[in-house]
């Protein structure tokens, strides 16, 4: 594959199609989210964290809808925020850093944010160190600000129709990938490590996520996440967004 670097939107085309055959409705719950940072800021531009952002896919969407909004990506994986420097240049600020380790709030550019939004990413940790990171979230809001993250979330008085919508969504996916409608996950990072730019970050990647792509999932229905929320301080948390199995919690510090 040639190096699409030099034209990112080729590359976050293909992540976008890559991640909407798993979330079909992965816009809405992006709009939802930037609807209740809207409503925080009064519609003025936010200083947003995009948390476990990759590509930068919400702070493309951010930076839309909202001109003049001060982003900041944070991630850890040297293939997606290579893409999302590539892609963001001098509109956003690039963090890398790991969210496992508490001092990940040392790296930012600044400690006061409007809004910090996650979409499917925190699954990817242990559920003690969600609920510790919800606290270190809380610190970085301004009083009034707005943090929210997506996430697979299935509605616990729901097992049996949860388990059927899983198969539902699995099936649509295969469909999917068998029509060369989008990329699977695996084919994705198989094309981006013979990216000739991506390869040598690709080879990095292999060393922080190297036996599995990541650890056990670990997906709590929203009410976990409320409550722990709620624990972490903030003053009020709930739910903004429900699609199917997953789901969008906000908190206000
Ligand atoms: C499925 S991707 C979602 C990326 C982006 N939020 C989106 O919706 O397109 C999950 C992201 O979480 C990041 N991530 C997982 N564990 C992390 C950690 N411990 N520290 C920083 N980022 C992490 C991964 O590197 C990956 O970019």
């Amino acid at each position: 594959m040639s190096a699409y670097l030099n034209n990112p939107q080729i590359w976050q085309e293909s992540w976008d199609r890559q991640q909407e055959a798993f979330l079909p409705d992965r816009e809405h719950r992006f709009a939802a989210m930037l609807d209740a940072v809207a409503a925080v800021t009064g519609g003025a531009a936010p200083r947003l964290l995009d948390l476990a952002g990759g590509t930068g896919s919400i702070s493309l969407r951010t930076l839309a809808r909202f001109p003049g909004a001060q982003v900041t990506v944070l991630d850890q994986d040297p293939v997606l925020l290579t893409i999302a420097e590539s892609s963001l240049r001098d509109r956003a600020t690039i963090v890398d850093a790991d969210l496992s380790d508490p001092s990940w709030r040392s790296k930012l550019p600044h400690q006061e944010f409007d809004a910090v939004l996650t979409a499917t990413a925190l699954h990817w940790l242990p559920a003690e160190r969600v609920g510790a990171l919800y606290a270190e979230i809380r610190e970085v809001l301004r009083p009034g600000g707005v943090f929210a993250n997506a996430d697979h979330m299935p509605e616990e008085g729901l097992p049996l129709l949860s388990e059927k919508l899983r198969d539902h969504a699995r099936a649509e996916r295969e469909a999917r990938y068998a029509s060369g409608a989008s990329t699977s996950w695996p084919d994705w990072w198989a094309r981006a490590a013979a990216d000739e730019q991506l390869a040598p970050k690709s080879v990095e990647r292999e060393r922080i996520y190297p036996a599995r792509e990541h650890g056990e999932e670990w997906t709590p229905p929203a009410r976990w996440h409320v409550e722990a929320l709620l624990a972490g301080g903030f003053g009020e948390a709930g739910v903004i967004w429900r699609g199917g199995t997953d789901a969008a919690v906000a908190a206000v510090r």
